[in-house]
């Protein structure tokens, strides 16, 4: 993908950035909250940590990762100002740092969190690989990675569940461009999903970036994986 389609990408979310919150919760017909919680008792942040949230969107895993442990210390990355923006009206993150960047070049030192978290930013990054090697390096050594993502398996890659397939292909961009009217950034979020890699491309890119310990856990019959790491 070129620097165009970075700014393509960003741009996009900060159109339906109004609308994302709502869109969310009706498209996840609610589960979003239910995924980040467990993601969260997988990344258990304790007292006194740094975690950083990737692709933090309008702020849903910040404000999760504050309730699950209010001692810890949350930052925001995000390339989309309208996504951060958003997120900066809530209440409970006013006070939480927000970057503006991409996870291909993160501006910040190395070993320097305790943790990070991405939810359904992986499959946006414009390098993947580079993103994770990025991750890696601002991560001190034991820090954990915990990743929420659409993530077809080997055996699903090409029969992905007729239910889910007609879900991402007609419901998705439909009602995605009638809550946020952008059916065309719903249409993206579909092609991405099925762009992205399967499972064990992941694992194995991980295990090259450094990680140690990968672990997937399919959710809601293989539609999510909770997938959780160690900086080596
Ligand atoms: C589907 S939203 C997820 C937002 C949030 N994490 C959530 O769970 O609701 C994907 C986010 O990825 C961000 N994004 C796109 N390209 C990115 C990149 N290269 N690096 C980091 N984040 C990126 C978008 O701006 C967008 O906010």
């Amino acid at each position: 993908m070129s620097e165009v389609k970075r700014t393509d990408i960003a741009a996009m979310f900060d159109r339906i950035s109004g609308g994302y919150d709502l869109a969310n919760r009706l498209l996840s017909l609610g589960f979003d909250r239910e995924w980040r919680n467990r993601a969260l008792c997988e990344a258990a942040p304790l007292p006194g940590e740094r975690w950083l949230d990737i692709a933090c969107g309008t702020g849903d895993m910040i404000e999760e990762g504050l309730c699950t442990e209010p001692g810890s210390y949350w930052y925001g990355l995000d390339p989309s100002f309208g996504m951060l923006k958003s997120m900066r009206e809530r209440p409970r993150l006013a006070g939480v740092p927000r970057l503006v960047a991409a996870s291909e070049a993160l501006p910040l030192r190395s070993s320097s969190f305790d943790g990070v978290t991405i939810a359904f930013g992986l499959r946006n990054f414009e390098d993947r690989e580079r993103g994770l090697r990025e991750i890696a390096r601002v991560l001190r050594p034991r820090g954990r990675l915990v990743i929420l993502e659409f993530l077809p398996s080997e055996q699903r890659r090409w029969g992905f569940g007729t239910l889910t397939r007609l879900y991402l292909n007609r419901v998705l961009p439909r009602l995605g461009g009638w809550i946020t009217g952008h059916r065309d950034a719903y249409e993206y979020l579909n092609q991405s999903s099925r762009a992205m890699w399967i499972a064990s491309h992941l694992h194995d890119v991980l295990d090259s970036a450094g990680f140690t310990a990968v672990r997937m856990q399919p959710m809601m019959m293989g539609v999510v994986t909770l997938t959780s790491a160690v900086r080596a």
